[in-house]
């Protein structure tokens, strides 16, 4: 019999859930083991692991998609895979190869099959594959062992609300440097992060929003997603800087802009004193999803796009089609999708 669980679907957040099983394989003298599928949610590593004292560790973050034939299927795994390379290279760490990945990605949500969430429901299973330095050591050196690890966790919407917009403000602080980590998905960004975040939090926005570290004067990331923006002539803005992570979400919806919805699309400098250019506004990224952005307070003044409450239409059209394809009621680019078999 089919294992069941009892979870609220509708309810979810985004949240720690213990799953059944979870992916390890570990890296020594050159090379990866075969991995392993474990019941225990515990790592044992040693107290000198560069990834606990350097932050020598990475991560990514990609769903699976419970179709309405009750398939389940991955989103642009290949593209994860790439991106956690990168951040392994930034970082000394030893790559995991793409084949490697999708198959720990593809074992990991057969092994939680239980915990897909139904078709309908709008939750999915978020994976959160990781590389992190291990192994003695103590001076600032990359780590002699690694481990790559992938869990995954039932999902609701990241930002409360879903696709109702919500509310940024701008930072005055960094995530990352001119030259520093920004591109790559290493922890270290995201701890520099917390205290810029909970000061967003604390005066009721959903979250902050960085500026470029050199000038100050463009718009980088929406706390952990990318910013998009429509002009009024209906093109489809994202800023192009060396220290914004490349979200895939957000080359997909450029794809789906200019491929679905026939808009013109530009990767270019967004200037934080000029966002009258754009009627609509968002946050995308596999958590965030498509996030509508109501209003940016920057310099105490809020600056409303489209609507506080209800989403525009471009917003809406880019969001229906690539939930469309995410979930596999609309037909996706070439190999876009990974079913699980
Ligand atoms: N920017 C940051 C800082 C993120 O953490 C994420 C999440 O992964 C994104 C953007 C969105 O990237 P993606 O669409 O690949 O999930
Ligand atoms: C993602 O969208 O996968 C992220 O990594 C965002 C956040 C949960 C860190």
């Amino acid at each position: 019999m089919k294992k069941t669980v009892n979870i609220d679907w509708g309810k979810l957040g985004f949240n720690y859930i213990k799953t059944d099983l979870r992916y390890v394989s570990t890296w020594r003298d050159g090379e990866w083991d075969k991995g392993i599928l474990t019941e225990d949610n515990k790592l044992t590593i040693s107290e000198g692991s560069t990834a606990l004292h350097y932050g020598q560790q990475c991560f990514e973050g990609l769903k699976a998609y419970r179709r309405k034939d009750g398939k389940i299927q991955l989103f642009r795994p290949d593209e994860n895979a790439k991106r956690l390379n990168s951040s392994c290279r930034r970082i000394l760490m030893p790559e995991v190869p793409e084949e490697k990945f999708i198959d720990a990605c593809t074992q990991v949500v057969k092994a939680n099959e239980a915990y897909v969430p139904p078709y309908g429901t709008g939750a999915t299973l978020y994976l959160r594959p990781f590389v992190i330095g291990v192994g003695d050591n103590v001076g600032v050196k990359p780590a002699s062992e690694y481990i790559f690890c992938v869990f995954c966790v039932p999902v609701g919407p990241y930002f409360k609300g879903g696709m109702t917009p919500v509310n940024f403000i701008i930072s005055e602080y960094d995530r990352a440097a001119a030259f520093g980590t920004g591109k790559v998905k290493v922890g270290g960004n995201y701890a520099a992060s917390l205290y810029a975040h909970k000061q967003a939090t604390n005066k009721g926005f959903a979250d902050c929003i960085y500026l470029d570290p050199k000038t100050h004067t463009k718009i980088e990331e929406v706390g952990a997603a990318n910013f998009f923006g429509i002009t009024k002539d209906n093109k489809f803005i994202t800023p192009d800087s060396p220290s914004i992570l490349p979200s895939i979400t957000k080359y997909s919806l450029m794809y789906i802009a200019e491929n679905y919805l026939e808009m013109k699309v530009e990767e270019r400098d967004v200037f934080v004193d000029n966002l009258s250019e754009f009627k609509e506004a968002g946050a995308c990224g596999t958590a965030a999803v498509i996030t509508p952005i109501g209003g940016i307070e920057y310099k105490e003044k809020l600056h409303v796009f489209h609507s506080e409450t209800e989403v525009g239409p471009i917003t809406k059209k880019l969001y229906d089609t690539l939930y469309g394809i995410q979930f596999g009621d609309v037909e996706a680019p070439e190999g876009w999708i990974v079913e699980i078999e």
